[in-house]
């Protein structure tokens, strides 16, 4: 079945002046890694959420669960998991180069974020779906598709004034198995949500130019 669908078709003009204010918007986002303590309402996150699950999605399967923590003890629980991972890491079986890469970053075996940021959200995954009768269906391109809606969630949370961190510890497991997902759900990433710190301080970092990422044929 179809139905009518209609663009909020701006003028032009309109359109021009709208992308040329959401560069400045979006240079604006940045990862934070520190929190403050400020709670900001829930359905501002929930509303960030919605906007993720209306992301496209191979075959429209929608292959993408989020949990939100707040719970102050459980945000402990799962931060004393995850540096124990970072442990590994950087300390038992660290990759020289990638901790390298990471050392302009100032990331550490430390993750005061997971106690500091009111909200954490898991994000995840399934590259299939398994009905009440335990037949599976298959989800296509489920990776690509959780990324574009964890990027719309990004980008919604930031609208709203919010920051995040993106963090993806080397093994995530701990987080399906704590939060008690099924079983063919991966960990896709975990999410710190809410307003920076007065002092928080980002790395000085670069991004690409237009020129080095986009070509045109016209
Ligand atoms: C897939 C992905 C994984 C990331 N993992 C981590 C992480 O584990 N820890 C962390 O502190 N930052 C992590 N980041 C954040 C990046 O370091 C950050 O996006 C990058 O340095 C650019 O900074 P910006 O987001 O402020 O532009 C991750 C970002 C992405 C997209």
């Amino acid at each position: 079945m179809l139905e009518n669908y209609q663009t909020p078709n701006y003028h032009h003009d309109d359109a021009l002046s709208i992308s040329r204010d959401l560069v400045p918007l979006f240079k604006r986002r940045r990862t934070i890694r520190h929190f403050s303590d400020k709670i900001p309402p829930q359905e501002v996150i929930t509303n960030a959420i919605s906007v993720a699950g209306l992301a496209p999605s191979g075959a429209n399967k929608q292959p993408w669960s989020f949990v939100v923590i707040s719970n102050p003890n459980f945000k402990a629980h799962l931060r004393e998991l995850a540096e124990r991972e970072e442990y590994r890491f950087y300390v038992e079986k660290p990759n020289e180069q990638w901790v390298k890469d990471l050392a302009h970053l100032h990331c550490k075996i430390e993750k005061p974020f997971m106690t500091e940021a009111p909200y954490l959200i898991a994000v995840f995954y399934s590259h299939y779906d398994v009905n009440e009768e335990g037949e599976k269906s298959t989800n296509y391109y489920a990776k690509e598709s959780v990324g574009i809606a964890t990027g719309m969630l990004i980008s919604a949370l930031h609208l709203c004034g919010l920051s995040s961190l993106t963090y993806t510890p080397r093994r995530m497991t701990f987080l399906a198995k704590e939060l008690g997902r099924p079983q063919h759900e991966r960990t896709f990433m975990l999410l710190g949500v809410g307003a920076p710190h007065p002092e928080a301080e980002v790395p000085i970092i670069t991004k690409k130019r237009l020129d080095d990422i986009c070509s045109i044929y016209n």
